[in-house]
């Protein structure tokens, strides 16, 4: 039976490789796929995932106990590390991370080594869609040459696309499901042989001309948002000068029904998304000879917000006869944003980081991070601390990087000496307002 109507009778298997907070969603998008029963296989490199997973367990708290729980149980669901095995998907979906090393260079090992253990079980009638965020060309450039050196013809004998995972962890308003999927193929019928499967397990599917297309209107997407967040935060320093709110403008200034989307400011960039993808167009914009100056002005801004804080924060102490040396900070939430646990980029770090390297004792609460790993550039070894208005009163300063919707900031504003809130956390507190400064 040809792929197509393995798609239509719903009897394909589907592999997704790199079950994390985009692959473990999608896997259960197509497992939970009417009218079809898709078998789903999972690849992952790390075999604790893996164990977890075959064992029904779920390391994305933000989805509840049973999300796993409930695919194990039943015969179409198995996970796996072994990548000899990818030959057994008829649809393979790949969901690796694609960070940036350290000169800012898209680092797409991940995406190289996963296209190689694909090209080496690579067989006819097989589909394979890119999901990971990367710059244009990438689909065509990385995976299909190791596919076509098979001897294989791309549009014949399988098929190649690339369709933008645009998962936002934590968001309770949209679920893989129903954000609409750009869908774009190598050639016209690799774009439809994708489509037809997206259209199983999402509920729109808008099929753009070319994987180009949809690998540039991911960027598109992440870089008007961190331009946004830019523009937000540069306001943010120009109006406090002034002694004017930003929280207060951004919502007036949404009151306007058209032509304005309000972003909001923070203590700089987070997640695996904002903080990195813009970047993979500005390496690739270089083999063009085009400057990207928006986006490297944005990331400038941008960057500059953690020392931003930090000032803020050694200014308020100040005022009150106290050095940052010496001086016992809390910092609340380590997330890089509220209620979910993913800390990766998170501006939290940064904002530890310098302080204790101006002399502040630091100690970190976040309900949903217990303790700190290690991570690419951070190893902060902490254990999240109590919260309690004895706590709170024992702190110099309360510093609000996260606001996460289990803090009872009212609590804080009562025993708190100190808060500096980057998060507008305060807005809502009754009583006295001296000892709240915004940043
Ligand atoms: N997290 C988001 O909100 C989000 C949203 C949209 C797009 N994206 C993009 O999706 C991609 C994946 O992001 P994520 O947040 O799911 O990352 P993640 O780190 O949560 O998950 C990636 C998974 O891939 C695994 N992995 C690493 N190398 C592998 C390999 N060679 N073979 C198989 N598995 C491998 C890791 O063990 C991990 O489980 C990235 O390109 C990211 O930019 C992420």
């Amino acid at each position: 039976m040809d792929l197509e109507s393995k798609i239509e009778n719903g009897t394909a298997v589907i592999g997704v490789v790199g079950l994390g907070y985009v692959g473990l969603p999608l896997m259960r998008a197509f497992w939970e796929a009417k009218p079809g029963a898709f078998g789903v296989l999972g690849f992952d490199v790390d075999p604790t995932k893996i164990e977890t997973l075959n064992r029904g367990g779920n390391y994305l708290k933000h989805f509840g106990e049973s999300f796993v729980r409930e695919m194990s149980e039943t015969e179409r669901f198995e996970a796996t590390a072994d990548f000899a095995r990818l030959g057994e998907a008829d649809a393979i979906l790949v969901c690796v991370p694609t960070p940036l090393g350290t000169h800012l260079e898209p680092d797409l090992s991940y995406v190289e080594q996963t296209a190689d253990a694909i090209a080496a079980t690579l067989r006819p009638g097989q589909l394979v869609v890119l999901e990971s965020t990367t710059y244009p060309r990438t689909t065509r450039e990385i995976m299909l040459p190791r596919f076509e050196a098979r001897g294989l013809k791309c549009g014949k004998d399988f098929f190649l696309g690339y369709s933008p995972e645009r998962e936002d962890p934590g968001r309770k308003s949209h679920s893989t499901q129903t954000i609409p999927k750009l869908v774009g193929g190598i050639d016209e019928a690799s774009g439809r042989v994708a489509a037809a499967l997206y259209r199983k397990a999402v509920r729109e599917v808008v099929r753009v001309s070319s994987a180009e297309v949809a690998e540039a209107a991911k960027l598109l997407e992440n870089i008007y948002r961190a331009v946004n967040i830019a523009l937000v935060n540069e306001m943010k320093v120009v109006l406090s000068a002034m002694d004017i709110d930003i929280w207060e403008v951004v919502n007036a200034a949404s009151t306007k029904p058209f032509g304005y989307q309000a972003f909001y400011p923070g203590p700089g960039l987070g997640g695996h998304c904002i903080p990195i993808d813009p970047f993979y167009l500005t390496w690739k914009a270089r083999e063009v000879g085009m400057p990207t100056r928006f986006i490297e002005l944005a990331g400038q801004v941008n960057h500059a917000m953690p020392d931003y804080v930090v000032q803020r924060t050694a200014d308020a102490l100040n005022l009150r006869s106290k050095a940052v040396r010496g001086s016992r900070i809390l910092v609340l939430g380590l997330a890089y944003k509220p209620d979910v646990d993913d800390v990766r980029e998170s501006p939290s770090f940064e904002l530890i980081e310098k302080l204790r390297h101006r002399g502040a004792e630091v100690d970190y609460n976040d309900p949903h991070v217990p303790a700190t790993h290690k991570m690419r550039n951070y190893d902060l070894e902490m254990q999240s601390v109590g919260l309690s208005p004895e706590a709170l009163g024992g702190y110099d300063c309360v510093l609000i990087a996260t606001n996460h919707a289990a803090y009872d900031w009212q609590m804080v504003a009562d025993h708190a000496t100190l808060i500096v809130d980057t998060r507008n956390a305060m807005k809502g507190v009754t009583g006295k307002r001296e000892h709240i400064v915004s940043a």
